[in-house]
């Protein structure tokens, strides 16, 4: 993405900042996996965001003042030490490149302090804001197993030294941004779409049955690869049979029998965006009757949800329909006798928001609006007959409904038996 795109993008959020304030992000680190072992860095997505940069450690500083816009950045520090252990450290040339931030506002690491305390905060004289700060605003996201925001233990020294600093919450403001796409963000999960979509046919073209459930992920993962994608933006779920009736099942290791159908839960990226796609489909590349029958009921949901994407309703809405929807198709089909007993075959929500997080941020109490990108994705899972069946699109809502992203990903039955049949 061009950097303007970043550069737009931190002007938006300053603009929201209450006066007298600033924010710090942290651009995060790789998360301990054992002994001397990390997994593998993962941008935190707002800083990727507001910046297009994809480094560990660094810091971005925002701030606004009545004449401008304050941006600075801290970054690690090059070092021939760096460099042959873990590779080149960008340059503050490249860092200004890639996010449009001045050259002469890059800072590295080692000043971040003395760069908050004499320059920032304390000189009044010297000062970057017009007035001394009152509020400091940080990401207070946490997940309910973490003991506090990773924010808050990251920042403690700044919090320490300034205690007189108000804290604000800055996850809400960046996630209202997030939630409605723009053009190039778009351009770009349709892009891992189009990956995605190559290895699912790649798998259809493998499938046959006795082989193992991970040879599917290793041909979807070879075939996005080998078409540009730098991965899979989740665990792949290649689920035959009864695992499918396990909403997230990525073990993927087991040998898929004949007759059996396959859900397929999986997504590439194009830089940073994801596609999340599920099919399902039979091993041996023909539905017998009953099979025929239920995916034809979920296939059906899955179309009429999608047509019902529109500006001016909630998520909320879709979900009801859907359930609703699939509790009918479930009395004719004589699985359930009354619309109560949906939760027994049925047990997540239809749609989500799709964006840098797979499970994209944003508030589901506003309706959505053009520019949403949203999943549909109604499913059935009915353990004693070992069927698991969910049919999953991305949608963008648009001015006047929606843009099905995935409509070119095979779905009706006729045409994956045909095409698995060649
Ligand atoms: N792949 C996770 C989901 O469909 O929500
Ligand atoms: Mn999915
Ligand atoms: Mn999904």
């Amino acid at each position: 993405m061009k950097k303007s795109i970043f550069i737009k993008r931190r002007k938006a959020l300053s603009k929201k900042l209450t006066d007298q304030s600033f924010v710090l992000f942290a651009s995060g680190q790789a998360k301990h996996k054992s002994l001397d072992q990390n997994f593998k860095y993962f941008p935190n997505r707002n800083f990727y965001f507001l910046t297009g940069l994809k480094r560990e450690n660094f810091i971005l500083l925002l701030a606004r003042n009545k004449l401008a816009n304050l941006e600075y950045i801290f970054i690690e520090e090059p070092s021939d030490f760096a460099a042959k252990w873990l590779g080149k450290r960008m340059t503050k040339a490249e860092v200004s490149e890639v996010s449009g931030i001045n050259e002469k506002h890059i800072h590295y690491l080692k000043d971040f302090d003395e760069f908050l305390g004499n320059k920032f905060l304390l000189d009044s004289r010297n000062l970057l804001l017009d007035k001394v700060p009152k509020y400091i605003y940080l990401d207070m996201f946490r997940t309910k197993y973490m003991k506090k925001p990773i924010s808050l233990e990251f920042f403690g020294k700044v919090l320490e030294n300034y205690p007189e600093l108000t804290i604000e919450d800055i996850n809400k403001i960046v996630s209202d941004i997030r939630r409605v796409k723009s053009i190039s963000e778009v351009e770009e999960i349709k892009k891992a779409i189009e990956y995605t979509k190559k290895g699912i046919y790649s798998i259809l073209d493998y499938a046959k049955p006795k082989i193992n459930e991970r040879e599917l992920e290793a041909t979807f993962e070879y075939n996005i690869k080998l078409a540009g994608s730098s991965g899979m933006a989740f665990d792949t779920i290649v689920a035959s049979g009864k695992n499918a009736t396990v909403l997230h099942y990525t073990e993927n290791d087991q040998i898929i029998n004949d007759n059996e159908l396959v859900l397929l839960d999986l997504g590439a990226y194009s830089n940073e965006y994801p596609g999340d796609i599920s099919r399902t489909f039979p091993i041996n590349g023909k539905f017998t009757k009953k099979q025929k029958q239920y995916y034809q009921m979920v296939l059906d949901v899955n179309k009429e949800t999608i047509k019902q994407v529109k500006p001016g309703i909630y998520v909320k809405e879709l979900n009801d329909f859907a359930k609703d929807k699939l509790a009918e198709g479930l009395i004719k089909l004589n699985i359930i006798k009354d619309k109560s007993e949906i939760s027994k075959y049925y047990y997540h929500g239809v749609s989500h928001y799709l964006g840098l997080d797979v499970h994209d941020v944003g508030t589901y109490s506003k309706k959505i609006e053009p520019g949403v990108v949203l999943t549909v994705e109604p499913g059935i899972y009915i353990e004693e007959e070992k069927i698991g069946i969910r049919i999953e699109d991305d949608i963008l809502v648009t001015e006047d409904g929606y843009e099905n992203l995935s409509k070119d990903i095979i779905k009706e039955i006729d045409d994956i038996e045909e095409y698995m049949n060649k």
